[in-house]
């Protein structure tokens, strides 16, 4: 199911472009070409490079563009203020210009790291996603959002700078370590959960084949997210108090909290998440009228694609502080995205202290 998006944002000049398609990685030259950058600074991980660095730079020389590569250490540890000056550093050296572009080659943590180096080097230059995690190109190659993380909390320094293009090249979640493969699919339950019942469903019946890896079913998967995802982040860009987009951060209360109470060395992105969706859940029918069956549905499939069901040993009172640190929160209270139904997640609210309490400690929070 190959796909070709323009997403506009209402009102602004910016747009991005997402391609989905088989063999695309061998097309970034004639991407970069296209939106006429002269020279092509790639940013990748150690990892991803050594698949994918040779083939990214040979189809930028291909396509007539200077291209230079560089790779920061793979995981999440990597996305912090130390390696942006770092690649700020390498950037001057490179002498790039306003007319040139960064390429995000790599999953979630390379996406916002290089596009956060792209939104702030010269106030802000073009930048290509190459998205090769399933995290990345199921939710965080759409939207624009980049960002490094501090100690106190994840993503906390960032911008929404929309890449110019994404160019999507399913082939490369081949080489996608399992447990990478199974976190990604969380991401997909998350997107059904929150804003489309269709995409739920659909994500039940083809679960076996996704989490068997069936190239095919993966790329239909990668291609319908990307429209949900686009539908959502199109008509609420910047994410406003109360907008569309906060719909997408269902988990991510208590998912972003266990990454860095767990100092961004447990849970992979998601697998935080999952475990968040169980305790978003787990309060949505307390308070928010989602039936016992959806939720028991929603942990199911959680459960079928292999996905963490409890959190790892973290203290509660750390959990808790990490909560009130994230940027979601209100100003005075922690807020929750819940659901009252699959697919329909409401706009962050604050939930009573003693229900977040028991709903972590039901989940394994040590007390
Ligand atoms: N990952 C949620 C968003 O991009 O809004």
């Amino acid at each position: 199911m190959a796909l070709d998006l323009l997403v506009r944002y209402p009102g602004r000049s910016v747009r991005s472009r997402i391609q989905v398609r088989r063999g695309a990685l061998d097309r970034l030259g004639a991407c970069a070409r296209a939106i006429k950058a002269r020279r092509v600074a790639v940013v990748s991980d150690a990892t991803v490079a050594a698949l994918y660095g040779g083939l990214s730079v040979r189809s930028l020389e291909r396509a007539g563009l200077t291209a230079s590569l560089v790779t920061v250490p793979p995981g999440e540890r990597a996305k912090n203020p130390r390696q942006l000056v770092r690649l700020w550093g390498w950037l001057g050296a490179l002498g790039l210009t306003r007319g040139d572009a960064v390429v995000a080659l790599g999953g979630g943590v390379v996406g916002d790291l290089a596009g956060f180096a792209a939104a702030t080097w010269l106030r802000g230059v073009a930048w290509i996603g190459v998205p090769t995690s399933l995290v990345a190109q199921i939710d965080s190659c759409v939207g624009g959002k980049t960002a490094v993380d501090l100690e106190v909390g994840k993503n906390l320094v960032g911008a929404f700078h929309q890449p110019v293009a994404v160019l999507v090249d399913p082939d490369a979640l081949a080489t996608l370590p399992e447990r990478h493969h199974r976190a990604g699919l969380a991401e997909l339950v998350k997107l059904g959960m929150a804003v489309d019942g269709g995409l739920f469903a659909w994500t039940e019946r083809h679960a076996r084949r996704l989490r068997g890896r069936d190239g095919a079913v993966l790329e239909q998967a990668v291609a319908r997210a990307i429209r949900v995802k686009a539908r959502v982040v199109r008509g609420d860009e910047r994410e406003r108090w109360g907008g569309a987009r906060t719909a997408l951060n269902y988990g991510h209360t208590l998912g972003h909290a266990l990454e860095s109470a767990c100092g961004y060395r447990g849970p992979l992105h998601g697998e935080a998440v999952a475990i968040g969706m169980r305790a978003a859940a787990a309060i949505s029918t307390r308070v928010a009228g989602l039936s016992a069956a959806a939720r028991a549905r929603q942990d199911a499939l959680l459960d079928a694609f292999g996905l963490p069901r409890r959190v790892p040993p973290v203290a509660l009172e750390d959990l808790l502080r990490a909560m009130r640190q994230d940027k979601k929160r209100g100003a005075a209270e922690v807020r929750w995205v819940l659901t009252p139904r699959v697919g329909h997640a409401s706009v962050p609210r604050p939930v009573d202290r003693r229900l977040v309490r028991s709903a972590l400690i039901e989940i394994g929070a040590r007390v």
